[in-house]
């Protein structure tokens, strides 16, 4: 069955509205209409996956180094809202497991961006399916994605009816064909700079889904949508979903 994945994606939950891969951001994009979510997930030290997007602590929290030298009981005494605004002083870091709890709560699909830290690229991928494995069962609502080509196979090879997106940094790829084929996507994610009309036709010629982050601006989205672009990471999911053209 194909993948139906609707024209706004919310980027680390709502990222232009609350600090990102956050519960708080995931409960703004609900708010704001979202029906999706794209969140990143990456390992502690101690092998418990967590939304987070950075390898250090440093940009979103109040701690410091590298994730992967934190354990899960030093991520909980993190803070990762002041960074944002005064107003989100005090919220947490979620596990991958509390944030799907609120993602069911909330009837929302999610894009998983596996995100390993350096080295861990198939441990991320295999624990990160596995915990969602137990607690997520809707795959026409779910996209496990990655810029790590190790983490799709990974993905591929123990959660193959999930749905892949191929997650591109960049201009394509001239092995792109072969990569998607590979890997077994169904998506390709594509930065906005590099979704030219050309880029947008090849992949739906080869009978891809064309996802493209992160659109903030609605007249590009709209140009886009023009190209054929089937959906968009954005920090504003209202601002683009007011003014995309409905699709019937
Ligand atoms: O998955 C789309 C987008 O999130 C990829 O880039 O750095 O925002 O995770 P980044
Ligand atoms: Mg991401």
């Amino acid at each position: 069955m194909p993948l139906k994945i609707p024209s706004v994606i919310g980027h680390r939950g709502a990222c232009g509205y609350a600090p990102e891969n956050t519960i708080e951001s995931v409960r703004t994009a609900h708010e704001l209409g979202a029906q999706w979510v794209e969140l990143d997930v990456k390992l502690t030290k101690d092998g418990v996956p967590i939304i987070f997007h950075d390898d250090d602590l440093d940009r979103t929290t109040n701690g410091a180094g590298p994730v992967m030298l934190a354990t899960l009981e030093d991520i909980r005494q993190l803070e990762a809202g002041s960074w944002y605004g005064d107003s989100f002083a005090g919220i947490s870091v979620p596990t991958l497991e509390e944030m799907v709890e609120v993602l069911l709560e909330l009837d929302l699909g999610l894009n998983l961006e596996i995100k390993p830290c350096p080295t861990r690229e198939i441990e991320t991928a295999e624990i990160a399916l596995d915990v969602l494995s137990r607690i997520w069962d809707d795959h026409d609502r779910l996209l496990i994605s990655s810029f790590s080509h190790v983490s799709l196979e990974t993905a591929r090879d123990i959660a193959n009816d999930w749905h892949r997106g191929l997650l591109i940094d960049g201009e394509l790829p001239e092995n792109w064909r072969e990569l998607c084929d590979y890997l077994e996507c169904a998506t390709v994610n594509m930065g906005r700079e590099y979704a030219t009309r050309q880029a947008v036709e090849d992949i739906m010629d080869h009978q891809k889904q064309v996802l493209v982050y992160t659109v903030n601006d609605p007249m590009e989205a709209r140009r886009l949508q023009g190209f054929g672009v089937d959906g968009f990471f954005t920090d504003l999911p209202d601002v683009i979903a007011e003014n995309l053209l409905k699709r019937h």
